[in-house]
Protein backbone atom coordinates (compact mmCIF):
# COMPACT_ATOMS: atom_id res chain seq x y z
CA UNK A 1 0.00 0.00 0.00
CA UNK A 2 1.79 2.89 -0.99
CA UNK A 3 -0.48 5.83 -0.10
CA UNK A 4 0.18 7.10 2.94
CA UNK A 5 -2.53 9.67 3.44
CA UNK A 6 -4.37 7.93 5.91
CA UNK A 7 -5.65 11.03 7.53
CA UNK A 8 -8.08 12.59 5.20
CA UNK A 9 -10.83 13.91 3.51
CA UNK A 10 -13.41 16.54 3.99
CA UNK A 11 -16.05 17.65 1.51
CA UNK A 12 -15.47 20.94 -0.20
CA UNK A 13 -16.91 22.34 -2.52
CA UNK A 14 -14.50 21.85 -5.96
CA UNK A 15 -13.77 25.69 -7.27
CA UNK A 16 -13.42 23.88 -10.75
CA UNK A 17 -16.45 22.51 -11.30
CA UNK A 18 -18.57 25.50 -10.75
CA UNK A 19 -21.41 23.19 -10.14
CA UNK A 20 -21.59 22.82 -5.98
CA UNK A 21 -19.81 19.32 -6.61
CA UNK A 22 -17.60 18.11 -3.73
CA UNK A 23 -14.54 16.49 -3.44
CA UNK A 24 -12.98 14.19 -0.39
CA UNK A 25 -9.67 16.64 -0.07
CA UNK A 26 -8.39 17.22 3.10
CA UNK A 27 -8.19 16.49 7.00
CA UNK A 28 -11.40 13.86 7.31
CA UNK A 29 -10.98 10.94 9.46
CA UNK A 30 -13.47 8.06 8.87
CA UNK A 31 -13.99 6.53 12.23
CA UNK A 32 -16.32 3.94 10.94
CA UNK A 33 -16.82 1.10 8.01
CA UNK A 34 -20.49 2.84 7.77
CA UNK A 35 -19.54 6.32 7.23
CA UNK A 36 -16.60 5.05 4.78
CA UNK A 37 -20.05 3.53 2.90
CA UNK A 38 -21.64 6.81 2.78
CA UNK A 39 -18.29 9.03 2.09
CA UNK A 40 -17.24 6.82 -0.98
CA UNK A 41 -20.22 8.39 -2.75
CA UNK A 42 -18.84 12.00 -2.28
CA UNK A 43 -15.26 10.75 -3.87
CA UNK A 44 -14.24 13.02 -6.82
CA UNK A 45 -10.43 11.39 -6.21
CA UNK A 46 -10.84 10.56 -10.27
CA UNK A 47 -13.50 11.04 -12.80
CA UNK A 48 -14.77 7.83 -12.97
CA UNK A 49 -18.08 8.72 -10.48
CA UNK A 50 -19.22 10.76 -13.56
CA UNK A 51 -20.70 7.77 -15.22
CA UNK A 52 -21.05 5.52 -12.39
CA UNK A 53 -24.30 5.24 -10.71
CA UNK A 54 -22.92 4.97 -7.51
CA UNK A 55 -20.03 4.18 -5.22
CA UNK A 56 -19.79 0.46 -4.10
CA UNK A 57 -17.60 0.23 -1.12
CA UNK A 58 -16.92 -3.07 0.40
CA UNK A 59 -18.84 -5.04 2.53
CA UNK A 60 -18.09 -8.03 5.34
CA UNK A 61 -17.14 -7.83 9.00
CA UNK A 62 -14.74 -5.34 10.87
CA UNK A 63 -12.72 -6.80 12.02
CA UNK A 64 -12.27 -9.91 9.89
CA UNK A 65 -9.15 -11.97 9.09
CA UNK A 66 -9.51 -12.23 5.39
CA UNK A 67 -10.18 -9.60 3.02
CA UNK A 68 -10.86 -10.37 -0.49
CA UNK A 69 -10.29 -7.19 -2.97
CA UNK A 70 -11.40 -7.10 -6.71
CA UNK A 71 -10.97 -5.43 -9.78
CA UNK A 72 -13.89 -2.66 -9.77
CA UNK A 73 -17.43 -3.12 -9.50
CA UNK A 74 -19.70 -3.98 -12.91
CA UNK A 75 -22.41 -3.60 -14.42
CA UNK A 76 -25.13 -5.30 -11.30
CA UNK A 77 -22.72 -3.70 -8.69
CA UNK A 78 -22.62 -0.56 -9.35
CA UNK A 79 -26.51 -0.54 -9.81
CA UNK A 80 -27.06 -2.72 -6.82
CA UNK A 81 -24.48 -0.62 -4.64
CA UNK A 82 -22.72 -3.49 -3.39
CA UNK A 83 -19.50 -5.88 -4.78
CA UNK A 84 -19.42 -9.54 -6.23
CA UNK A 85 -23.14 -10.06 -6.62
CA UNK A 86 -23.23 -10.12 -10.50
CA UNK A 87 -21.61 -13.15 -12.75
CA UNK A 88 -18.19 -12.84 -11.04
CA UNK A 89 -19.66 -12.74 -8.04
CA UNK A 90 -21.48 -16.30 -8.46
CA UNK A 91 -18.10 -18.00 -9.37
CA UNK A 92 -16.30 -16.28 -6.67
CA UNK A 93 -19.07 -17.29 -4.14
CA UNK A 94 -19.12 -21.20 -5.50
CA UNK A 95 -15.32 -21.02 -5.35
CA UNK A 96 -15.13 -19.67 -1.45
CA UNK A 97 -17.57 -22.17 -0.41
CA UNK A 98 -15.95 -25.12 -2.27
CA UNK A 99 -12.11 -23.67 -0.55
CA UNK A 100 -14.36 -23.88 2.96
CA UNK A 101 -14.09 -19.26 3.25
CA UNK A 102 -17.73 -18.22 4.68
CA UNK A 103 -18.28 -15.04 2.40
CA UNK A 104 -20.37 -13.93 5.45
CA UNK A 105 -16.91 -13.92 7.72
CA UNK A 106 -14.74 -12.51 5.36
CA UNK A 107 -14.76 -8.35 3.95
CA UNK A 108 -15.05 -8.17 0.02
CA UNK A 109 -14.01 -4.90 -1.73
CA UNK A 110 -12.75 -3.68 -4.66
CA UNK A 111 -9.48 -1.82 -5.83
CA UNK A 112 -11.41 1.15 -7.47
CA UNK A 113 -15.42 1.86 -6.22
CA UNK A 114 -16.40 3.51 -9.07
CA UNK A 115 -17.51 1.48 -12.20
CA UNK A 116 -15.47 2.52 -14.95
CA UNK A 117 -17.52 1.61 -18.57
CA UNK A 118 -17.78 2.43 -22.42
CA UNK A 119 -21.33 2.88 -23.37
CA UNK A 120 -22.31 0.44 -26.34
CA UNK A 121 -25.85 1.45 -27.51
CA UNK A 122 -27.94 0.21 -24.46
CA UNK A 123 -24.90 -1.82 -22.87
CA UNK A 124 -22.25 -0.60 -20.91
CA UNK A 125 -19.06 -2.12 -21.47
CA UNK A 126 -16.35 -2.88 -18.88
CA UNK A 127 -13.49 -1.17 -18.77
CA UNK A 128 -9.97 -1.54 -17.21
CA UNK A 129 -9.05 0.79 -14.76
CA UNK A 130 -5.71 2.61 -15.32
CA UNK A 131 -3.11 3.13 -12.87
CA UNK A 132 -3.75 6.77 -11.85
CA UNK A 133 -7.38 5.44 -11.27
CA UNK A 134 -6.10 2.32 -9.07
CA UNK A 135 -3.66 5.01 -7.16
CA UNK A 136 -6.34 7.77 -6.64
CA UNK A 137 -8.72 4.86 -5.08
CA UNK A 138 -6.23 4.05 -2.95
CA UNK A 139 -7.05 5.71 -0.05
CA UNK A 140 -10.42 4.05 0.19
CA UNK A 141 -8.78 0.78 0.56
CA UNK A 142 -6.26 2.26 2.38
CA UNK A 143 -9.23 3.00 4.89
CA UNK A 144 -10.78 -0.49 4.47
CA UNK A 145 -7.76 -2.03 5.74
CA UNK A 146 -7.53 0.37 8.56
CA UNK A 147 -10.75 -1.40 10.31
CA UNK A 148 -11.27 -4.71 8.70
CA UNK A 149 -7.49 -5.15 10.11
CA UNK A 150 -7.25 -8.50 8.11
CA UNK A 151 -4.42 -10.58 8.55
CA UNK A 152 -4.84 -12.01 4.91
CA UNK A 153 -5.59 -9.69 1.63
CA UNK A 154 -6.24 -11.80 -1.48
CA UNK A 155 -6.07 -9.72 -4.56
CA UNK A 156 -7.84 -11.25 -7.20
CA UNK A 157 -6.28 -10.44 -10.57
CA UNK A 158 -3.71 -7.58 -11.83
CA UNK A 159 -5.62 -5.00 -10.96
CA UNK A 160 -6.29 -5.62 -7.51
CA UNK A 161 -2.97 -6.89 -6.70
CA UNK A 162 -1.35 -3.73 -7.84
CA UNK A 163 -3.41 -1.66 -5.65
CA UNK A 164 -3.02 -4.40 -2.71
CA UNK A 165 1.41 -4.54 -3.82
CA UNK A 166 1.56 -1.29 -5.12
CA UNK A 167 3.49 -2.39 -8.10
CA UNK A 168 2.43 -4.02 -11.19
CA UNK A 169 3.15 -7.84 -10.91
CA UNK A 170 2.23 -10.37 -13.28
CA UNK A 171 -0.06 -13.20 -11.89
CA UNK A 172 1.77 -15.66 -13.11
CA UNK A 173 4.93 -14.73 -11.10
CA UNK A 174 2.97 -13.88 -7.87
CA UNK A 175 -0.02 -17.09 -7.38
CA UNK A 176 -0.43 -19.14 -4.88
CA UNK A 177 1.90 -18.07 -2.11
CA UNK A 178 1.58 -15.11 0.74
CA UNK A 179 3.75 -11.66 -0.06
CA UNK A 180 4.18 -9.80 3.52
CA UNK A 181 2.91 -6.89 3.40
CA UNK A 182 3.72 -5.64 6.89
CA UNK A 183 4.29 -7.14 10.06
CA UNK A 184 0.65 -7.96 10.94
CA UNK A 185 -0.26 -8.80 6.86
CA UNK A 186 0.58 -11.02 4.03
CA UNK A 187 -1.16 -10.50 1.04
CA UNK A 188 -2.06 -13.68 -1.40
CA UNK A 189 -2.24 -12.98 -5.37
CA UNK A 190 -4.73 -15.17 -7.28
CA UNK A 191 -6.62 -14.62 -11.14
CA UNK A 192 -9.88 -12.77 -10.97
CA UNK A 193 -13.10 -14.73 -11.36
CA UNK A 194 -14.07 -12.91 -14.61
CA UNK A 195 -11.02 -14.50 -15.84
CA UNK A 196 -12.74 -17.73 -16.28
CA UNK A 197 -15.90 -16.10 -17.79
CA UNK A 198 -13.49 -15.02 -20.62
CA UNK A 199 -11.99 -18.65 -21.51
CA UNK A 200 -13.71 -20.00 -24.13
CA UNK A 201 -12.08 -23.68 -24.13
CA UNK A 202 -14.54 -25.39 -21.39
CA UNK A 203 -11.64 -27.89 -20.54
CA UNK A 204 -9.56 -25.29 -19.94
CA UNK A 205 -11.97 -23.33 -17.72
CA UNK A 206 -12.58 -26.18 -15.56
CA UNK A 207 -8.85 -26.85 -14.92
CA UNK A 208 -8.55 -23.18 -13.84
CA UNK A 209 -11.60 -23.35 -11.97
CA UNK A 210 -10.18 -26.11 -10.23
CA UNK A 211 -6.92 -24.38 -9.57
CA UNK A 212 -8.28 -21.68 -8.41
CA UNK A 213 -10.36 -23.00 -5.31
CA UNK A 214 -7.23 -24.78 -4.60
CA UNK A 215 -5.45 -21.50 -4.08
CA UNK A 216 -8.16 -20.12 -2.56
CA UNK A 217 -7.99 -23.15 -0.05
CA UNK A 218 -4.43 -22.93 0.43
CA UNK A 219 -4.89 -19.37 1.28
CA UNK A 220 -7.14 -20.34 4.19
CA UNK A 221 -5.10 -22.97 5.26
CA UNK A 222 -1.72 -20.50 5.39
CA UNK A 223 -4.22 -18.14 7.46
CA UNK A 224 -5.71 -20.57 10.03
CA UNK A 225 -2.18 -21.94 10.53
CA UNK A 226 -1.48 -18.27 11.73
CA UNK A 227 -4.38 -15.99 13.38
CA UNK A 228 -4.01 -12.76 14.14
CA UNK A 229 -4.58 -10.87 17.64
CA UNK A 230 -6.15 -8.12 15.49
CA UNK A 231 -8.26 -9.27 13.43
CA UNK A 232 -9.91 -12.74 15.03
CA UNK A 233 -13.71 -13.47 14.81
CA UNK A 234 -13.79 -15.90 11.58
N1 LIG B 1 -15.68 -7.70 -10.62
C1 LIG B 1 -14.99 -7.15 -9.60
O1 LIG B 1 -13.78 -7.06 -9.61
N2 LIG B 1 -15.68 -6.72 -8.56
C2 LIG B 1 -16.99 -6.78 -8.46
O2 LIG B 1 -17.53 -6.33 -7.46
C3 LIG B 1 -17.68 -7.37 -9.53
C4 LIG B 1 -17.01 -7.83 -10.61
Amino acid sequence: MRDPELRTPSVRKTPASGRGSVSLVEGRVLRSLRELRAATNECRRCQLYRLATQGVPGEGPAPAPLMLVGEQPGDQEDLAGRPFIGPAGAILDRALYEAGIDRDKTYVTNAVKHFKFEPRGKRRLHAKPNTQEIQACNWWLAQELQHVKPRLVIALGASAARAVLGRTVTISSMRGAATPLSEERDAWVTIHPSYLLRMPDEIQQRAEYARFVQELEAAREWLQARPSSESSGA
